[in-house]
């Protein structure tokens, strides 16, 4: 591909160094990135939804400010990333609108409904977990502004994950129907985590082309297995079961055999057909309508700022 035109890049790529937004790189390289990035982003702007349903009913003020937080730090993610992909030439409200047109994705794990207090923090132990396993290798990823995006982000997923973990176990040791509220959770949220990671290899069209750019940095069913690996003796610290009775360690792998996983399920929640698909698309446009007034604010502000003779 682009004998010699771009000798630098593949070069730099080779050589595991940075691509900044300056230098020459293939337009399929770019287009990929914006891809991924905005998605990504999309899916940190939707996921503040699942959680945010909870806010106004957290059971102590401490839990509330905790969520708050939470919720808050994920539409930071999203506003970094947005400003990432921006750095490739992407526009914003294009992104946006691709978004609400459907025509680029997010996350399938946030098309699942929060039905109980404790889905907080099965989301925050396995859904944030998983990101964090998905994300820690995006820090070394080739694209400079994706990677220090994810160096900032990581850092505050970890606090995600803590205080998801800690809210299990005070309902894991709490009453009866609080340690079956928590299992409950697990129950619904592992499968949905498990594909967060996204289809089997064999079955993954961009995961040959993004580990040569150095995008992705392992396959995804390295990092799904690197994800088993990791809750496994997490979820018996907590005293709770994963749903999966094929779920055992394998000494000769080294690693735990897990069941099969429903890739029909991931499809159809891929083509939209999840449990909250339609409601979590539907609020997220609401949410840009009713927001329409602060940007035209914002733009009116800054043109007039702009205008305004300098001294
Ligand atoms: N949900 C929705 N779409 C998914 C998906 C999932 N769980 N897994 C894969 N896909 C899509 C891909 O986007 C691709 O579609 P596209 O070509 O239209 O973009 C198609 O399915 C094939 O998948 P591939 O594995 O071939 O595609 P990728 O190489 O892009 O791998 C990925 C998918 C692993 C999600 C990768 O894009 C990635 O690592 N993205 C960055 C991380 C990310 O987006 N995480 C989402 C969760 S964010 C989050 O959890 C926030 C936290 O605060 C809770």
């Amino acid at each position: 591909m682009h004998e010699g035109v771009y000798r630098e890049f593949e070069e730099t790529i080779a050589a595991g160094e940075r691509i900044e937004p300056r230098d020459a790189m293939p337009p399929e390289y770019r287009a990929t990135l914006i891809r991924q990035i905005a998605q990504h982003a999309h899916s940190e702007i939707i996921g503040m939804q699942p959680e945010a349903n909870w806010i106004t009913r957290a059971p102590s003020l401490r839990r509330k400010a905790i969520l708050i937080a939470k919720v808050q730090d994920e539409a930071g993610h999203g506003l970094y990333l947005y400003g990432a992909a921006e750095t490739l030439g992407a526009r914003r409200d294009e992104l946006l609108d691709r978004l609400h047109a459907g025509r680029q994705k997010y996350s399938s794990i946030f098309n699942y409904p929060t039905l109980t207090w404790a889905d907080v923090g099965a989301i925050g132990w396995l859904v944030d977990g998983a990101a964090i396993v998905n994300q820690v290798p995006l820090c070394r990823c080739s694209y400079g502004p994706y990677a220090r995006a994810m160096t900032r982000i990581c850092k505050e997923e970890s606090f995600h994950q803590r205080q998801g973990y800690e809210l299990l176990l005070a309902l894991s040791h709490g009453t009866e129907e609080q340690h079956e509220m928590a299992q409950d959770a697990v129950n619904r949220w592992w499968w949905p985590s498990l594909m967060m990671f996204g289809p089997p290899d064999g079955e993954s069209p961009r995961t040959e082309r993004s580990m040569a750019w150095k995008i992705k940095r392992h396959t995804n069913d390295e990092l799904r297995q690197r994800f088993v690996d990791i809750v496994v003796p997490q979820a018996a610290s907590l005293g709770l079961t994963l749903p999966d009775p094929l779920l055992r360690w394998n000494e000769e792998r080294g690693h735990h055999d897990f069941g099969p996983i429903d890739w029909a399920e991931f499809h159809a929640v891929l083509r939209g057909e999840g449990p909250c698909n339609a409601q979590r698309l539907g609020q997220r446009r609401r949410a840009h309508e009713e927001g329409a007034w602060v940007r035209e604010a914002a733009a009116a502000y800054a043109a007039r700022h702009a205008a305004r003779p300098a001294g």
